[in-house]
């Protein structure tokens, strides 16, 4: 029995420690997030890719509407159109919401942001851009198959890393804590 007992205590130690890390690296991966601007040449496994997607497709939404359509874009050539200097390999996930209004626009940008942290989570530099969204309202949906209605949010791409790019030297700074929390 008292063997039997050690055993369970050791086993709840190990996930209890588990679960532990777990969160301890996702908001690691958070707090050192930046957007990539350097890769290198390389494609992303199709299961990476899948993962990324399906970060995005978990992300919440208002009354669970989930009012988001992703356009996975990794023809160099149809990326290029959208944004300029892109590396071989690169993918754009271009999100898309039902609409135009502000709560649509806001659930968009949780999905963008999940792809966004799971793509460097996974090891994959990213970066979020909205300089192309005006282009791609106006002139791309055909391109890209998105509908006459929706209105494209944001695009993300994702890409290998290059070598000599790491969070402590690609991040940009932020504001003081201070200047932007007020506790009460
Ligand atoms: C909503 C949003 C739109 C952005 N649009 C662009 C863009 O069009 N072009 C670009 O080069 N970077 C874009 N960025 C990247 C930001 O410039 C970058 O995340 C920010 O300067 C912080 O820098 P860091 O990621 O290096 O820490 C965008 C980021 C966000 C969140």
């Amino acid at each position: 029995m008292k063997k039997i007992l050690t055993m369970l205590v050791f086993f709840v130690a190990v996930i209890a420690n588990g679960a532990a890390d777990g969160a301890a690296d996702a908001v690691s991966i958070i707090l050192n997030n930046f957007g990539a601007a350097r890769y290198a040449p390389g494609t992303i496994p199709k299961a990476d890719l899948d993962k990324i997607i399906a970060a995005g497709v978990r992300a919440p939404s208002a009354r669970n509407r989930q009012p988001w359509h992703f356009t996975v874009v990794s023809t160099t050539a149809l990326a290029q159109k959208i944004v300029g200097g892109i590396t071989e390999g690169n993918v754009l996930i271009v999100v898309s919401a039902d609409s135009g209004n502000a709560a649509d626009t806001l659930d968009c940008a949780l999905a963008v942001e999940s792809i966004y942290l799971a793509a460097q989570a996974l090891g994959y530099g990213s970066r979020i851009y909205t300089g192309p969204i005006a282009n791609i309202n106006s002139s791309l949906k055909n391109d890209l198959g998105i509908s006459r209605e929706r209105n494209a949010v944001a695009v993300i791409r994702v890409g290998r890393l290059a070598s000599n790019v790491d969070a402590a030297s690609s991040a940009s700074p932020r504001k003081s804590m201070d200047s932007m929390v007020t506790y009460k």
